[in-house]
């Protein structure tokens, strides 16, 4: 029996309730409020890059971490109620890389909601992506429970219109993860607004949960771990009793609480991205109770691509994360605390230190 395999059981077994067929890399949330009728689960699938090398050509290995991801969705039981799929579907925003990501994605059976990623956007600012998916931000009910997704990976009108020769050119600029030609991202003015509207009709009480590509909140600037209005957005979801946020860019495992904000990431089909933190020039703010995955092994690039269950009780979620071949992690909201962390690795003793970069 190899790691892989130990693992999958082992999580399995930690799980509890929820049987699978094997570990793959999306997200599986479930929603428990105490009344069996109102529990439910959605799966999460985030950041594939599907990449263009040309005729119908793709990188195969992209290709595969989203294959089978849509596989094992397909095979939940229960079955998930919506998938979320979490943005940077493309890697250059191509419509052939738009094209064969949606026939991928077309095998999921039920309803996909779209989160808008930077490599999405860049190349024709969403007109294509729009067709094929919809709206860049909507909200709706499910359940008791107000989603909401954003676009959030906007940045300055002067960047975005008047920088760049070309748009495949300002598409190439925003794809680099350290490229100080890029710009932060932001949720924008028009956004706000209507977020503003939208809850403006939403109780109180009624658990909020938004997902958006680029955390919504300010991590590390260098990277666009970061959403420049994040302040702002925050500030609009400060009077809801219950809320959480999703979001996917980071290719890794974060968690943290501003508030009554939990914030959560997910994991990518694609490929992991260092943390910050082991970055030694970076100056960053990625929150303390994070617990680094441990990257044993730099040079494979699956040991940190994943899949997660979400379960939110009485409105919180709580993520298990299984990784292809890497230690299961379980990132639950602790109520005592009033913060999400992560739970067997909160012992200095039980922790693995990041790989080192040189
Ligand atoms: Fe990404
Ligand atoms: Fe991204």
């Amino acid at each position: 029996m190899n790691t892989f395999n130990n693992n999958r059981r082992n999580f399995i077994k930690n799980a509890g309730a929820l049987a699978l067929g094997s570990t793959l890399p999306f997200s599986l949330v479930e929603l428990a409020f105490g009344e069996s009728d109102q529990n439910f689960t959605f799966a999460y699938i985030s950041d594939a890059h599907i990449q263009h090398i040309e005729g119908t050509r793709f990188v195969r290995n992209w290709d595969r971490g989203l294959i089978r991801a849509v596989a094992e969705t397909n095979l939940l039981i229960p079955k998930p109620d919506f998938v979320i799929f979490g943005g940077d579907l493309a890697q250059l925003g191509s419509k052939a890389e738009l094209d064969h990501g949606a026939e991928i994605l077309s095998a999921l059976q039920g309803k996909v909601h779209h989160v808008m990623g930077e490599h999405d956007y860049y190349l024709d600012l969403g007109e294509y992506w729009e067709k094929l998916f919809g709206p860049q931000y909507h909200s709706f009910d499910h359940k008791g429970v107000h989603f909401i997704i954003l676009n959030s990976i906007k940045t300055y009108d002067d960047w975005t219109f008047k920088r760049w020769p070309t748009n495949e050119q300002r598409m190439l600029e925003m794809a680099g993860l350290d490229n100080p030609n890029g710009s932060p991202f932001m949720v924008g003015e028009e956004q706000r607004k209507w977020l503003k509207n939208d809850l403006d009709k939403v109780n109180k009480n009624t658990p909020i949960v938004v997902f958006s590509h680029s955390p919504l909140q300010k991590i590390y600037k260098g990277w666009n771990f970061w959403t420049e209005d994040a302040d702002q957005v925050q500030a609009l979801l400060k009077p809801f009793k219950t809320v959480s946020v999703i979001y996917g860019h980071v290719h890794q495992i974060q968690y943290n609480q501003i508030g009554n904000i939990s914030f959560n990431s997910v994991m990518a089909t694609a490929w992991p991205w260092p943390y910050p933190q082991s970055y030694a020039q970076a100056e960053q703010y990625l929150p303390k109770l994070t617990v680094p995955m441990n990257r044993a092994d730099p040079f494979f690039d699956r040991d940190a691509t994943g899949w997660q269950f979400i379960n939110v009780a009485n409105g919180r979620v709580d993520l298990n994360f299984t990784l292809y071949d890497n230690n299961n992690r379980v990132v639950r909201y602790n109520t005592k605390k009033k913060h999400p962390e992560d739970s067997a690795y909160q012992s200095e003793d039980a922790r693995i230190p990041p790989q080192t970069h040189y």
